[in-house]
């Protein structure tokens, strides 16, 4: 056999990555492939910039140069935006070739579409790094988890969020000086409004959606919140009272009705995303027959990064077709306005963050604990969702939901007593 032919679409953070990995693991692609992999050419958007790379490459910020390579095989892309990643990587595919893409907005926008392109070319998509980079999601819930349901799944998508809310905890410190320190240790972006506003989780949430539900919700109506509220005084009374505060990524299905949301929760010690720290990322799967399965490692990264587009080459060239995607649950309904079940019927726990926080005639609220903070009063109540959401839809009010904490009405919501002194109508 001659030598696989492969092209890089992108030669920044990721591309150098993926360059640097084939060098390194040379050997080890030959004797899983059985030869030896090739770049014969790099695109770039700046053609002036000098590039550290063998002589033999082709260096071009022409696309179609890049497709007449006779016999190219494998394009890795790793470009930034929907577009021109969604144009070249479909050229690329209707001219016979595997594609890798590591480009998380081009893919949730436009994965299906690709896929369903590779399918009618007879070759396939790799695109375990699009979501959470190099921790091995999309090839576990594929190809390991094709009979089970997935009935949910909860993540931590982006690891400048986790890092920052971890600092923010451990050091007490304000967001502002986390996220600076962020920035000078290369975590966050100069702009980092895509991570810190949950831009970049959403997109890898509806990527994993497509993926275990064979579909994913009306992108308007998912509930998408950053972390840019939360405050070290909020960070520091959760902490007392045993929870962390985590950026989650959800969605699930329940009896065909789905919720889907993205915003800080709070998790208790029993929750397996409460040891996810620092720029780490960790995917929990529900599933019908292995119960909970979680992922967890590099959410991003130059080597991690590469290291899942690299793993992808093994997956694109042994298999002949692009559609990995599961088509077992279609979505029927999304209710965003809950993160965790569109029934009504449940009792779950809040804390509720507000200046004379008070209950007034609900006989469905229960005082778990209460702290009070210079003018802000917190508690921890336990009432029905309804009860939640019209909390949550009072402005003077910051309501952080309890992760994991869902339970059908029959839990008796009692001790109405114990419900606060401090008064106003809601
Ligand atoms: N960084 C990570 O840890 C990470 C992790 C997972 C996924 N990703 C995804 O991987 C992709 C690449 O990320 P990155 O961090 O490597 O970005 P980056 O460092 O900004 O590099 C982007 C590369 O793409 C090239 N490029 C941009 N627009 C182009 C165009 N129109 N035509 C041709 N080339 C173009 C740039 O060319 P020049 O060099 O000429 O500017 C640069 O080489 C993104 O979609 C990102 O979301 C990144």
């Amino acid at each position: 056999m001659a030598p696989i032919k492969a092209a890089l679409l992108g030669f920044g953070t990721v591309g150098q990555g993926v360059y640097e990995a084939l060098k390194t693991h040379r050997e080890q692609l030959k004797s899983v492939l059985g030869e030896e992999v090739i770049i014969e050419a790099i695109l770039v958007k700046d053609g002036a910039k000098k590039r550290d790379v063998d002589e033999h490459i082709l260096v071009t910020t022409d696309f179609d140069e890049v497709l007449n390579i006779p016999d190219l095989q494998i394009v890795f892309e790793a470009i930034v935006g929907e577009e021109p990643g969604f144009t070249y990587l479909s050229k690329a595919i209707e001219k016979g070739c595997r594609v890798i893409t590591a480009n998380k907005v081009m893919f949730a926008r436009h994965g299906k579409t690709l896929l369903e392109k590779a399918e009618a070319a007879g070759v396939s998509v790799g695109y375990e790094a699009t979501t959470a980079g190099g921790t091995p999601i999309i090839r576990s819930i594929s190809q390991l988890l094709q009979v089970n349901d997935i009935l949910s799944v909860e993540a931590i998508l982006n690891g400048t969020s986790n890092y920052i809310l971890t600092n923010m905890r451990e050091k007490g410190s304000a967001f502002e000086d986390v996220l600076k320190t962020a920035q000078d240790l290369g975590y966050a972006e100069a702009d980092p409004v895509n991570d810190v506003e949950g831009f970049d989780a959403f997109y890898k949430l509806m990527i994993l959606s497509e993926l275990s539900f064979g579909s994913s919700p009306n992108w308007d109506e998912v509930e998408r919140k950053g972390i840019t509220e939360v405050s070290s005084e909020q960070i520091e009374v959760f902490t007392r009272w045993g929870y962390k505060v985590k950026h989650l990524a959800r969605i699930r299905s329940d009896s065909g009705l789905f919720t889907a949301s993205v915003k800080p929760v709070l998790v208790d010690s029993e929750h397996p995303l409460y040891g996810v720290e620092d720029v780490q990322n960790a995917i929990m799967v529900e599933t019908s027959l292995a119960g909970k399965v979680t992922v967890q490692g590099a959410g991003a990264g130059k080597l991690p990064t590469a290291s899942a587009m690299v793993e992808d080459l093994t997956y694109v060239l042994q298999s002949h077709s692009g559609a990995a995607v599961r088509k077992k649950q279609s979505v029927l309904k999304v209710d965003s306005s809950s993160s965790e079940s569109g029934s009504s019927s449940l009792v779950g726990e809040y804390v509720v963050i507000g200046s004379s926080v008070g209950f007034n005639g609900s006989d469905d609220i229960q005082l778990l604990k209460q702290d009070v903070r210079g003018d802000l009063v917190y508690l921890l109540i336990r009432c029905h969702e309804e009860t939640a959401k019209s909390l949550k839809a009072n402005s003077e009010l910051v309501v952080y939901e309890v992760a994991g904490k869902l339970k059908p009405a029959e839990v008796k919501v009692e001790d109405r007593d114990l419900v606060l002194q401090r008064v106003i109508n809601l």
